[in-house]
């Protein structure tokens, strides 16, 4: 497995160069690098004899059918866009790892059709809504989020065009009946495997998220002629909110909450700010703690909105519930790492993943393996070969048990 291993984090390695930004990881949804980490993925899926197409969310698929197989396959993927200066291995070691498995299963003359999915888009960051890969996977794209725009005033729609995707047969992305099972497997992107020694762990539960934007509107003036008691300033507004947010997350046991984008108009500093735009990302593994929250939070947004004669709108991205992982598959995986010689752990999950999409349509597993210094979302993001190969041994004995069940 230590070839495997190093091949998978060669490939990540590899496609990391394929960036919209010269020397930073940045992969938005269907912007031209994700042209060539088609390009290079459909080539290696290619060689492993697998069948390829796009579907019309851009997710690149590939399917691996051996003879004597069922008409049931195990669906293994993760997601190819990166958040804005992002680390090599934040999906892309899934799907590199999920071309593994592949070859792993070929080596063991399974007859087990896999389809390994590239997920277009799991961040959110172009559109501020996330999972629109998974979400039409999982045929739960709603069509009202193509008139979403991006910060160039794209619309999806007309985004999914320019990349040659055709909107109009998006429904054709679902999945039928004949996926029996998701597999995605991750970094952790924390610091728990760490802190505890371990390689690798299964994936409990995946804690539920809400993500929305704010918009403080208040009014542009010049900043030397207009007096503090007559400002409606919409920056010192958004900055006082941020404050609330901050502390009340933080009496919250359990429960995170970032501002992590702030947009200012007319952002010159020597004009009043007449309107900010928020972002809000909030999650915790209990629903009705995060979805109290929230509304706590809007509700102050708009008291201080208000008190300072300014109007508050507010635009929902994302309300997705926490998502327990399929327990029958997800021992399949305790089993796996017993017999693949590691101590048995399960976790739940705080970052969102598409397994919390998929988990909706079909029985779905996580594995996730030890992020360095359990840093994420950051270059600084790194795995060590011990780990890789830990993950790709449990996935060998994952295979097969699956193998010998699904038949
Ligand atoms: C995805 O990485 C997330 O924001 O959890
Ligand atoms: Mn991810
Ligand atoms: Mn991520």
């Amino acid at each position: 497995m230590k070839d495997r291993a190093r091949r998978a984090i060669a490939e990540c390695l590899h496609i990391a160069t394929m960036s919209e930004e010269p020397c930073r990881i940045t992969r938005r949804f269907l912007t031209p690098p994700v042209h060539q980490v088609h390009a290079h993925l459909r080539a290696r899926m290619e060689s492993l004899g697998m069948s390829v197409q796009v579907d019309a969310a851009g997710n690149l698929r590939g399917l691996w059918q051996p003879t004597g197989a069922g008409g049931k396959r195990l669906l293994i993927g993760s997601h190819i866009d990166t958040v804005p200066n992002a680390g090599a291995f934040d999906g892309l070691l899934g799907v590199a790892l999920a071309l593994e498995c592949v070859d792993i299963a070929q080596e063991l003359a399974l007859p087990l059709a896999i389809e390994v999915i590239a997920f277009s888009e799991e961040e959110g960051v172009r559109y501020g809504s996330p999972f629109l890969g998974s979400r039409a996977v999982a045929g739960r794209f709603d069509t009202a989020l193509l008139a979403l725009t991006d910060s160039d005033g794209i619309p999806m729609e007309a985004a999914m065009r320019n990349f040659g995707l055709d909107p109009d047969k998006l429904t054709e992305a679902a999945m039928n009946t004949n996926a029996a099972a998701f597999l995605e497997i991750h970094i952790e992107q924390g610091p728990v495997l760490e802190a505890e020694g371990l390689h690798v762990a299964a994936v409990s539960a995946i804690a539920g998220q809400t993500r929305l934007t704010l918009t403080f509107r208040g009014q542009a003036n010049h900043a030397g002629t207009t007096p503090m008691h007559l400002r409606h300033d919409a920056l010192a507004a958004a900055a006082e909110w941020i404050t609330v947010v901050e502390a009340l997350a933080r009496k919250a046991d359990g429960l995170v909450a970032t501002v992590g984008r702030v947009s200012v108009e007319p952002n010159a500093g020597n004009v009043v700010p007449g309107l900010v735009q928020v972002s809000l990302d909030v999650r915790h593994s209990h629903d009705e703690a995060r979805s109290s929250v929230v509304e706590e939070l809007v509700t102050r947004a708009s008291t201080i909105a208000t008190s300072r004669g300014l109007t508050l709108e507010r635009i929902d991205r994302l309300d997705q519930p926490a998502v327990p992982m399929d327990e029958r598959l997800t021992s399949f995986l305790t089993d796996a790492m017993e017999a693949a010689g590691f101590p048995v752990k399960t976790m739940p999950s705080g970052a969102g993943h598409d397994a919390m999409v998929m988990a909706a349509r079909v029985p779905t597993a996580m594995l996730f393996l030890r992020s360095l210094a359990g840093i994420s979302h950051h270059p600084a993001e790194s795995v060590l070969e011990e780990d890789v190969e830990a993950a790709l041994k449990v996935s060998r004995e994952f295979l097969l048990r699956f193998a010998s069940d699904v038949r």
